[in-house]
């Protein structure tokens, strides 16, 4: 087993499914080396999408020490989360794989909604997997993905959440895999997906990196981004890597801390850090934001803490809906609760320049939210 980040990664899967992703890999490979594919997702993101997306220095959010704390405005995306990036760039690659079909799993419902936007756009067969405990408090985005022509399966087993979602959408997938193409969320899974994703969510660092040298006249000093799976955080850090001086800070829901408490396992196809036994048995994850609720984390964040390069801490259920109320009486703002968990640590730096990642809108919580209050 080669393992592609560190200890961490690689490929734990039924045999039925290494010709897929092998296929999957050699289909990447050449669409990276084919300057039309970048073209063309350069384009959607403009045309469609809304790229670039806005940076916000925010003004009453910020303690008065502090001068610029700025908000990477991904909540202004199409559909309402960073999550259309990856969704757009990997319809692209399926059907230059020739897969009409597209299955997904799905938490806070942002994935699945873009997936189910990028399928009506394209014509595509859109199958998404929801835990039933997530069609509830996220029945927003179940309304909208029926809306875009998707067929919605919930999921009934075990916590009813993004985990079992995961594994239903596996094993579609194995049964269908001839025709199918499996749209995962987030930086997680099986190889080649990780690094995929991490590739077609980077638009945000790279955008933000130059808004921020452009607003400031300097690099920040921290970059803060929730953690679920990890998708947000690899797409804004991953421009920040190599600059030694800037910290990169991640922030998971403190009862789903797969990098705070976690231990090195397989979950969904792949070694990363998990919650889980002594035996490798998964535990249960818990946090008011569907996005995070979930026991596992791409392979890449492990890799990333082991090496100390990124550090990772969590905020609880609470302190989320308290940085939430403050961004939308303070900023003008609603933000997601995956998000309001980065905002809840970044606000208590002291660093002066700090760029958060704002991930989505939170129209799909105000039930949730208001139930709380
Ligand atoms: C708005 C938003 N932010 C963050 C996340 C967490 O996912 P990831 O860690 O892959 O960015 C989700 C997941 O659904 C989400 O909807």
């Amino acid at each position: 087993m080669t393992l592609t980040y560190g200890k961490y990664g690689g490929r734990f899967v039924p045999e039925t499914l290494i010709p897929a992703l092998d296929e999957l890999e050699t289909g990447w490979r050449e669409a990276q080396a084919d300057p039309s594919f970048a073209a063309d997702l350069d384009h959607l993101g403009r045309t469609y999408a809304g790229r670039p997306t806005p940076l916000t220095r925010t003004s009453r959010f910020a303690t008065a020490k502090r001068r610029a704390l700025h908000l990477k405005r991904e909540d202004l995306l199409h559909t309402g989360a960073h999550k259309l990036n990856n969704a757009l760039g990997q319809a692209v690659l399926a059907q230059r794989l020739g897969k009409r079909r597209i299955v997904a799993e799905t938490g806070a419902g942002q994935h699945g909604v873009a997936t189910a936007t990028v399928c009506a756009k394209f014509g595509l067969e859109c199958v998404v997997y929801m835990g039933s405990e997530d069609m509830r408090r996220q029945r927003p985005n179940v309304e909208r993905m029926h809306l875009l022509g998707a067929q919605v399966r919930p999921v009934e087993f075990g916590t009813r959440t993004l985990k079992e979602a995961t594994s239903e959408a596996i094993r579609d997938w194995i049964t269908n895999v001839e025709t199918t193409h499996y749209l995962i969320g987030s930086a997680v899974g099986p190889h080649p997906y990780p690094e995929i994703v991490h590739e077609l969510q980077a638009v945000i660092g790279r955008e933000a990196r130059e808004q921020f040298v452009a607003a400031e006249g300097r690099l920040p000093e921290v970059v803060v981004a929730c953690v679920g799976g990890g998708s947000n955080a690899i797409g804004i850090f991953s421009a920040f890597i190599d600059d030694a001086e800037v910290r990169l800070l991640g922030v998971e829901a403190a009862g789903a801390a797969s990098l705070g408490t976690g231990r090195a396992a397989v979950l969904h196809g792949a070694r990363s850090s998990v919650l889980a036994d002594e035996d490798g048995q998964i535990l249960d994850a818990h946090s008011i934001s569907a996005g995070l609720d979930y026991p596992g984390v791409g392979p890449e964040h492990a890799s990333l803490r082991d090496s100390g390069r990124a550090q990772y801490v969590h905020a609880t259920d609470d302190e989320a809906l308290a940085a939430f109320r403050d961004l939308t009486r303070l900023e003008g703002i609603i933000p997601a609760l995956e998000p309001a968990h980065a905002l809840a640590r970044a606000r208590e730096l002291d660093d002066e320049y700090v760029l958060v990642c704002l991930s989505g809108r939170g129209d799909k919580d105000l039930a949730e939210v208001l139930a709380r209050t």
